[in-house]
């Protein structure tokens, strides 16, 4: 069993759209759990039509929680905007790092695979994702401008194995948005292998697809909405390519 944290303090480069197809792939072979843990809530809003009965917000409170079934072998933890205000509520207690981690550890016997939805930020909530995952995926959205801040995360992962979880790793750097005929794409993929980070780079690279902004408008996973789909094919290669990682990693 494993826990992820889809995670980069930069706004809109693809976590929510990972997070909720990776889960999905994983949840066509193995029993899976989304957590949303941004106050945004834009991972649950694909799922709305479901009426949970709480939400994250009970889970970081200590009170009782449930999570959602929303497809085959797939559960959600979801958020909602009354999420926003955590940080601060959370700010004095002891062990606040560790609340999410502490909930987990009751959950993880019934899934093999438990991926977390992370804020565009590295608030409280973001640390307690971390502290309670094994692997962390960052994307990077292949367009100008996106490499700030890479180093910055890499470094928050380092601080947090060394104060806060030793089990952590990097699971993998992931390009999203790219586009093999623009020169932008090319020269961060670049400037990936000369700061010697293509190491982590994951070979699938997920490609731009106006298919994959289409299934979140109907609320749908990108399998559901349309197969043949470049967004498809990328995110079942990413998959099998996470579950051949992890799998790996175990072994070692
Ligand atoms: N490969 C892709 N091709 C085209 N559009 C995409 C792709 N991946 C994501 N998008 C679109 O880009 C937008 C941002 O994606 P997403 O919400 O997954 O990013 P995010 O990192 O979770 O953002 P935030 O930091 O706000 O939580 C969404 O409208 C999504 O549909
Ligand atoms: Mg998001």
């Amino acid at each position: 069993m494993s826990v992820t944290s889809i995670m980069n303090q930069k706004g809109g480069v693809g976590k929510t759209t990972t997070c909720i197809n990776l889960a999905a792939q994983a949840a066509l072979g193995a029993k899976t759990l989304i957590i949303d843990a941004d106050k945004q809530s834009s991972l649950s809003q694909n799922f709305e039509q479901y009426k949970p009965k709480s939400s994250i917000l009970e889970l970081f409170r200590g009170k009782q929680f449930e999570v959602v079934n929303v497809r085959k072998n797939l559960d959600l933890l979801p958020c909602t905007i009354d999420f926003a205000g955590i940080d601060l509520e959370i700010q004095g207690e002891y062990s606040r790092e560790f609340i999410l981690s502490k909930a987990l550890a009751k959950l993880k016997g019934d899934y093999e695979y438990i991926f977390i939805d992370c804020p565009p930020d590295i608030s409280l909530v973001t640390v307690n994702a971390l502290t309670a995952s094994d692997y962390v995926i960052i994307p990077i959205k292949a367009a100008r401008f996106s490499m700030d801040g890479i180093s910055l995360m890499l470094d928050f992962v380092r601080k947090i194995k060394s104060a806060l979880n030793p089990d952590i790793s990097i699971l993998g750097l992931l390009l999203t948005h790219f586009d093999e005929r623009l020169r932008i794409s090319k020269n961060i993929e670049k400037e990936i292998k000369e700061k010697g980070w293509d190491v982590a780079l994951f070979k699938t690279r997920i490609r731009n697809n106006t298919a994959i902004e289409n299934s979140q408008f109907e609320k749908k996973t990108i399998f559901e909405f349309d197969k043949k789909s470049y967004g498809t094919i990328d995110y079942m290669n990413l998959g099998k390519e996470v579950q051949r990682k992890i799998k790996k990693d175990q072994k070692s």
